[in-house]
């Protein structure tokens, strides 16, 4: 049985946990993520030999084991590939390099949102689980620690103060809220266990926050495209859409926000500044200090959605927008559904000075979180080793995400435009014009295959030709066979 320790043990333990973890990442991890880089990076080209193990060995200043065990975990997530005789390559993932899609802008309009029945018919049409769920929006669950976490929800269970059961309402319990806490300050973003409200997953803080700051036909900035929720959400509060174009790389398009923030009065904006969902964009620092300075001197709040944060394939962890505010104008919402419990239904969101408010609108809506669901959490991340696990998941997203890229350049026609993501789990993908993503959404599902349509990320039904894939799940041959199956459809259509 695990040990159990005493307070001050306990203590030491919590605030030791994410730098000890840090400090654990061997040598041969660090080199072998530097080498990593280089290869998203481009400067390693597909196909090109990577430095030689003597010669890496006498550049890096690393003995040879260690470049060996770099080159073996390089190898196992699929970035490299051993010739014999030749040594170390790019693997070939890419034959032909596959552009990046191109986000046009458009003129500005204000939209009434009305796209829930479109996603509902999608939603309920790829939950069927024999089909391959390159549609949906979850990963696969045997990338989570879910018998490690169902440990940690007995003891926590078992072990609660009765009075808890009120204690750890809303704002959430203690220990978790000090944990998620903790977190922010290893990022480098300090502040206050008394910021955070725990809410029912983040989607839950989102409508929160959107309602605290807006009412019926205000104006609200958002992604083009945007995560689909985020326009039912609009669309439930009768609130009007202004679409900002997101680069597939390098997140909004600033220069468009501002001149629609200058000309419109925008009450409100929702944007994901990491690893956005559905184009996987995540804005440079420079970018995000920009976007800040331009909240402020508008004084418009921003709903940041960071779901994805964790799952960053670079060294380090991504900041948010908020690392950068200092007005208190922005709302970081984030969640343990997409990196370590899903189905838990735990989120949180940093309030900014809207705390009091969301905290209030919380308790009158759904009172509280599910307070054994949140000190399972606070015990998992007291004692469970989450650092390893998120390592772990990383490395498995980042060479599937290889794997969906290759299968891409093999299958699909030339013409594709697809996003290469710094992590999450999400491509994006731009087939020629002729295709209808609506149809061939039909088309896949009668072949036992789902797929994210675009149409359903805009408010305007924009992004007829697109599509979003889901690599979130262990690559099989049924992957393989079913991009294939992909491809002869979208070249038939
Ligand atoms: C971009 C984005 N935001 C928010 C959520 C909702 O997160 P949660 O499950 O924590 O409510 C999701 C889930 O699909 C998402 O993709």
């Amino acid at each position: 049985m695990r040990p159990r320790h005493g307070a001050a043990t306990a203590q030491r333990l919590e605030w030791q946990l994410p730098s000890r973890a840090q400090d654990k990442m061997k040598r041969y991890e660090k080199f072998a993520g530097e080498i990593a880089e280089l290869i998203r990076s481009g400067v390693l080209a597909p196909g090109q030999k990577v430095p030689s193990v003597r010669h890496a060995s006498r550049t890096y200043g690393v003995s040879a084991s260690t470049v060996f065990q770099a080159y073996y975990l390089l190898e196992d997530r699929g970035l490299i590939v051993a010739r014999a005789r030749s040594g170390y390559f790019v693997r070939e993932h890419v034959r032909r390099a596959l552009a990046e899609p191109e986000i046009a802008r458009q003129e500005a309009q204000t939209t009434e949102v009305d796209v829930s029945e479109l996603v509902f018919s999608v939603l309920s049409s790829i939950k069927d689980p024999d089909t391959v769920p390159f549609g949906s929006a979850f990963a696969a669950p045997e990338l989570f620690p879910l018998p490690r976490l169902a440990r940690s929800m007995a003891h926590a269970v078992r072990a609660m103060d009765p009075r808890a059961v009120v204690a750890d309402m809303t704002p959430g319990s203690h220990a978790l809220r000090r944990q998620i806490a903790l977190r922010y300050m290893v990022g480098g973003m300090p502040l206050s266990v008394d910021e955070l409200v725990v809410s029912n997953g983040a989607l839950e803080a989102l409508n929160l926050c959107l309602q605290v700051v807006t009412g019926p036909g205000d104006l609200v900035a958002i992604e083009a495209p945007a995560f689909y929720a985020a326009l039912q959400v609009l669309e439930r509060l009768k609130l009007k859409a202004v679409e900002i174009p997101v680069h597939p790389r390098e997140g909004i398009d600033l220069e468009v926000l501002a001149e629609r923030m200058q000309r419109l009065p925008i009450k409100a904006c929702w944007f994901m500044s990491n690893f956005q969902n559905p184009l996987g964009a995540s804005m440079s620092d420079d970018k995000k200090r920009a976007l800040a300075a331009l909240l402020a001197r508008h004084q418009v709040p921003l709903i940041e959605d960071d779901v994805y944060a964790e799952l960053y394939f670079a060294q380090q962890a991504p900041k948010p927008v908020k690392a950068f505010d200092s007005e208190g104008l922005v709302m970081h919402c984030g969640s343990f559904s997409k990196s370590l419990a899903p189905g838990y239904r735990v989120g949180w969101v940093a309030g900014g000075r809207f705390r009091e408010p969301i905290e209030r609108l919380k308790l009158m809506t759904s009172l509280s979180a599910s307070v054994p669901a949140q000190a399972a959490i606070a015990d998992y991340l007291q004692h469970g080793g989450y650092d390893r696990h998120l390592r772990k998941l990383r490395h498995a997203l980042e060479s599937q995400q290889h794997a969906m890229l290759a299968a891409v350049a093999r299958h699909f026609p030339e013409q594709t435009r697809v996003t290469r993501p710094s992590g999450g789990y999400f491509l994006w993908l731009e087939l020629p014009e002729n295709v209808d993503a609506l149809r061939l959404f039909q088309l896949a599902l009668a072949q036992g295959i789902s797929l994210a349509p675009g149409p359903i990320f805009s408010a305007t039904r924009r992004f007829r030709h697109c599509l979003r894939l889901n690599y979130g799940h262990p690559w099989t041959a049924r992957s393989e066979q079913a991009m294939a199956t992909l491809g002869r459809i979208i070249r038939s259509l």
